[in-house]
């Protein structure tokens, strides 16, 4: 199985690719530093251009869009510059949009499929306020996920979008409830189970329903 995950340098996208490495999967990883196969920057339409001009003819079975952005975490209500949701939309939604789009060939070549690392923070139903930049941009996420699943069936090209939990990473710190090994030991069961059945679903880490 060839699989794609955008950020595996650090936090859950490095923990991702060394399993998938362990379990004897192809692994591309994409990072902004060059650590990685991939140069990707999720917010640059040349660098998608150049992954894709990189991957062609290699049929992709599971692109795991995980890099983000957690850029207005403690901001008061008098902050959220315009920039900041400038930018945290182009890495968080844009950049989601564009990498599915750069490997939408790959994909229908292998009928993979598509797993999108939302929130929890997406809920509309779980609203405990604050962070709205974040909220928003992983509730759109979570929003593009679903309407890409509808589209994409006909190709057979399933999408899930899940909450890998509150993990310790850069973003989650270090009093989040689980580690990066849970984590992704949950997610990597759920992308396993992930097919057009379930397509546009919206699961936490460990198998359970979502509220939206
Ligand atoms: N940790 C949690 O508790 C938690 C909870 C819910 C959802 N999530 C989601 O899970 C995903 C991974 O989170 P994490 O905890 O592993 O975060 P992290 O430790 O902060 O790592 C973020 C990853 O995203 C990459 N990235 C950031 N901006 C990028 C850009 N413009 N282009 C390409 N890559 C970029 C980073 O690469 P660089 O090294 O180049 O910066 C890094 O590999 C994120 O989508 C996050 O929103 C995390």
């Amino acid at each position: 199985m060839h699989v794609v995950i955008t950020g595996a340098g650090r936090g859950i996208g490095r923990t991702l690719a060394d399993r998938f490495r362990a379990r004897g999967d192809t692994l591309t990883g994409t990072a902004r530093d060059g650590s990685e196969q991939v140069v990707l920057d999720v917010a640059d339409p040349s660098q998608h251009a150049d992954m894709a001009a990189q991957l062609e003819g290699q049929p992709v079975d599971l692109l795991i869009c995980n890099a983000g952005v957690y850029l207005d975490k403690g901001q008061g209500i008098e902050g959220y510059p315009a920039e900041m949701w400038a930018q945290s939309f182009a890495i968080n939604v844009t950049g989601v949009f564009l990498t599915v789009q750069a490997l939408l060939p790959n994909l229908r070549a292998a009928r993979g499929k598509v797993a999108i690392l939302s929130s929890q923070m997406a809920s509309h139903s779980r609203a405990p306020g604050g962070s709205y930049i974040y909220r928003a941009s992983k509730a759109a996420a979570l929003n593009l996920g679903r309407n890409l699943a509808t589209d994409l069936r006909a190709d057979g090209i399933a999408v899930g979008i899940y909450h890998p939990g509150w993990v310790k990473t850069d973003m989650g710190g270090p009093d989040a409830e689980i580690t990066s090994d849970q984590a992704t030991e949950g997610l990597i069961e759920q992308f396993d189970a992930l097919s057009l059945d379930n397509t546009g679903c919206f699961e936490t880490w460990d198998g359970r329903p979502h509220a939206y």
